[in-house]
């Protein structure tokens, strides 16, 4: 299993290019099912969740053709073999129930394990089989799987009681090729449904409405191939921009979208980080002003992402004053607290709110990576604190960044990966 030893850093200088987005381009991975013509998808991030969906969609017949010098994936799904996702594959990996939506459309039959992925929280998935409900499947749920099958879908009316993302866009995947039109309201607002809802209308889809919270989807008969450039991770990007103020450093940041990290830009402003949008990238300051407090509710988009919850979090507890955030998103997502406190860091947790005390002098320790976000959080905690932290489980964070370790030792952070 391999670690990662962080030493005190920073502050961190320099660029940063970030990647395509690890949530956009795995509802369009699996959008590919859709047609048997070749997709081109362009930007892709080389990650393992990504090797993962590649490994998924050959399971059930597609062919992939991954250049991840180029960031590039080509899929061709002419003959799929199987209506069924592996169990395998499902619980490394939560995204792999977006393969379920196509499939649907596709073949009149999707079969899932119940997924894995980030232990966050109780995950269901009834809004996604809600969707599917609503387009005329019937659902059988047996003892660790879901089915979906239907002679043919059809168009229909769906509300969902919470915008779930990837409900959102199983739906959508799943009513494209449907008789008639289809309504989806109280939907997600994420920039990655409008990534792949514009995905979906280059292969011919007729998808009206992606970014509001309200879709229209006119079904069609047939997609066909088409190519695409995935958007840049906005996560990816959140994330530097908190490194560059933890840190109190001057980070330039490549290839990035501000409108669709807005919330980050506001809080950190609030905290006294300078964040200057030019020509050449956004620049992220943290060496300018004393930083200060803050507090954060996790939100649905436009809101405070709760994939930067954590990572925010480390960033408070070196700020003056303190803290509270709220997760509204997840129940259970509050794991690196108790690593963070490990460090040093004073966080209570009550009910469904962090009390965060600033000016902490952080501590380096062991501490375990609980999901995706929680290790990068510790990650840059690490870079603060005096001493070795060594972050186990690192795998998680191995899911979802690319290429990090590689980009945070080029501005400067003490960061190394080690091996058992
Ligand atoms: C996606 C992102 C993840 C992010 C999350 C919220 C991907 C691959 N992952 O996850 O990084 O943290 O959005 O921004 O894009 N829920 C239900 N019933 C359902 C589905 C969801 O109750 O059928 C609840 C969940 O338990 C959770 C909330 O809705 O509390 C949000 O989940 P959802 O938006 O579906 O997240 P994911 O699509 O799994």
């Amino acid at each position: 299993m391999a670690r990662f030893l962080v030493e005190k850093s920073g502050p961190l200088h320099g660029e940063v290019e970030i990647s395509g987005s690890k949530n956009a381009v795995l509802p369009i991975m699996a959008a590919a099912i859709l047609t048997d013509e070749t997709c081109e998808i362009m930007d892709v991030p080389v990650l393992r969740d990504v090797d993962v969906m590649c490994k998924l969609l050959n399971s059930i017949g597609s062919e992939t053709k991954a250049n991840y010098e180029e960031n590039i994936i080509e899929i061709q799904s002419k003959n799929i073999i199987a209506e069924e996702a592996p169990y395998e594959l499902v619980k490394k990996m939560r995204a792999s129930i977006l393969v379920m939506g196509p499939l649907l459309a596709r073949m009149g039959k999707a079969k899932i394990s119940l997924p894995g992925g980030c232990a966050i929280g109780a995950r269901p998935i009834n809004l996604h089989l809600k969707g599917f409900q609503a387009l005329g499947a019937e659902i059988v749920e047996g003892h660790g799987y879901v089915e979906a099958t239907a002679d043919k879908l059809v168009g229909c009316n769906v509300y969902l009681d919470f915008p779930s993302v990837g409900a959102t866009e199983n739906i959508m995947m799943a009513a494209v090729l449907a008789e008639g039109t289809t309504i989806v309201e109280n939907v997600a607002e994420e920039p990655e449904i409008v990534d792949l809802a514009n995905f979906l209308n280059k292969m011919g889809a007729k998808i009206k409405g992606a970014g509001t919270d309200t879709i229209k989807i006119e079904g069609v008969e047939k997609l066909h191939g088409t190519k695409h450039a995935v958007i840049p991770d906005r996560i990816e990007t959140g994330t530097f921009m908190v490194a560059a103020a933890i840190t109190r450093g001057n980070i330039l940041l490549k290839n990035i979208v501000p409108d669709h990290v807005k919330p980050v830009i506001a809080k950190l402003k609030e905290c006294g980080v300078i964040v200057e949008d030019g020509d050449d990238g956004m620049r992220v300051r943290g060496d300018i002003h004393p930083l200060i407090s803050t507090d954060i509710k996790t939100l649905p988009y436009p809101g405070f992402p709760t994939d930067m919850q954590s990572q925010f979090m480390a960033f408070l507890t070196t700020v003056s004053g303190s803290s509270v955030v709220i997760e509204t998103v997840f129940e259970n997502r509050y794991m690196h607290i108790g690593e963070l406190n490990r460090m040093g860091a004073n966080i209570k947790i009550e009910g469904r709110s962090a009390i965060i005390q600033g000016d902490r002098a952080l501590q380096g320790a062991q501490v375990i990576s609980t999901d995706l976000r929680a290790g990068a959080a510790l990650v840059l905690a690490g870079m603060m604190a005096e001493g070795t932290t060594e972050i186990s489980e690192v795998y998680h964070i191995e899911r979802g960044y690319s290429d990090f370790i590689e980009k945070f030792r080029a501005l400067g952070a003490n960061i190394r990966r080690i091996e058992d």
